[in-house]
């Protein structure tokens, strides 16, 4: 993806990360993208730079369309070091004194990532910078998902530029939305369960105050992904969606397994949910990548967690899963756990003890079975399955 003018006068001029897989422990199946913006008004102003290793590539960009000397400031929406990375090389070029405008925290968060003493200019909430023919303000939106994380609003051009918020991993030959259609929601989802989540009643504030605020967009440009420019409204419904956690029929049993037995204890839940008429995914954490299991988190109303004992403990996978996930706090849940177990036996009743810690909803107790399930075990499991399912279906 090159270089481009999205609207008059402004233009795209971030990097694609075609070939990133891990993005701090996000799985980015489709690479991801490093979106930064120029506007060339009387005034010339970059809206954030990219992660340091596509800095000679973005300075690249934006010298086919201005000399980088040109700009007179930059706008810093968050301090990411896949947003700032790229701030040194760029200061150097363009200016070392050149101001750089971000929010108070953001003052301080670049500070201690960077030990050049750069002009910042600290911004209040709602204040407004004058490019000469158009207008940019200033929204801060703390902990969406960083302290010192920003919007800035192009008000003449009614355009949003909203750093992480309502961005993607995705990279790909497309600009737009509306180019990619509707197979972009899955990946915006993804992005919402694992950046995101943990910021859902902050995501439905944010969205009354800019309503309260009359904001309109014509367009919205995150600095990952793809553009929103045929429906911005879409993305907006969608994080108020996905921010109030409502769930749809749906168990999802997440699990690891040492010889098979936990695995044969998941699909036999997994048939007893499906007997009750509700969807069921079962997800092997040796296969399914974290970030795409809380992506299925996110709509299931219930959870339920396997692990094989092993050395009186949880299976690493399982133990790292209900870390992560813990940490995103999926709300309205059900949960329940099980396990198999040689001697000891202590995974599932941990998994019960760290579902409850979350304040899942649990199905108590937790089932566990001793090396093989025979067939009366086996009922046993589509017992528990039918009891998860029913709770399911009953709301
Ligand atoms: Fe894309 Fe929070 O950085």
């Amino acid at each position: 993806m090159e270089q481009m003018e999205i609207a008059k006068g402004i233009y795209s001029v971030g990097a694609v990360d075609w070939n990133i897989r891990d993005f701090h422990g996000y799985s980015t199946h489709n690479g991801t993208t490093y979106n930064a913006f120029l506007i060339v008004d009387e005034k010339i102003v970059l809206i954030d730079t990219v992660k340091k290793a596509f800095s000679d590539q973005f300075l690249d960009n934006i010298s086919t369309i201005i000399d980088p000397k040109k700009i007179d400031f930059l706008i810093s929406n968050h301090t990411e070091m896949d947003h700032s990375g790229g701030l040194p090389r760029v200061m150097h070029r363009i200016g070392e004194d050149k101001p750089i405008y971000c929010s108070k925290m953001g003052e301080k968060n670049l500070s201690k990532h960077f030990p050049q003493k750069w002009n910042y200019r600290a911004v209040e909430n709602g204040s407004t910078l004058s490019l000469g023919k158009r207008t940019l303000q200033f929204l801060e939106t703390r902990m969406l998902h960083w302290p010192d994380s920003m919007f800035t609003y192009l008000v003449e051009d009614k355009i949003l530029f909203s750093s992480d918020g309502f961005g993607q991993h995705y990279a790909g030959p497309e600009k737009f939305d509306d180019q990619v259609g509707d197979a972009i929601m899955p990946h915006a989802k993804k992005y919402f369960a694992n950046i995101l989540l943990l910021y859902a009643a902050k995501t439905l504030k944010l969205v009354d105050t800019v309503k309260e605020m009359g904001l309109a967009f014509h367009m919205i440009c995150p600095d990952h992904g793809i553009i929103w420019r045929k429906n911005p409204q879409r993305i907006i419904d969608a994080y108020v969606e996905w921010s109030e956690q409502k769930s749809a029929k749906k168990v999802l049993i997440v699990y690891d397994t040492m010889w098979h037995s936990t695995e044969k204890m998941a699909e036999k839940i997994a048939e007893g949910a499906a007997r009750e008429g509700v969807e069921v995914r079962p997800m092997n954490l040796r296969h399914c990548h974290r970030s795409d299991v809380m992506t299925e988190v996110m709509d299931a109303r219930a959870i339920v967690v396997g692990s094989p004992t092993l050395n009186n403990n949880l299976y690493p996978t399982v133990s790292d899963f209900l870390t992560y996930m813990k940490g995103l706090k999926p709300k309205n849940k059900i949960g329940a756990a099980f396990g198999s177990y040689g001697w000891s036996g202590e995974a599932a009743g941990m998994i019960q003890s760290e579902l409850e810690g979350m304040k899942f909803e649990t199905i108590d107790p937790g089932l566990k079975i001793q090396y093989v399930p025979d067939p009366e075990e086996i009922d046993a499991c589509i017992g528990f399955g039918r009891k998860i399912g029913k709770a399911v279906k009953d709301g």
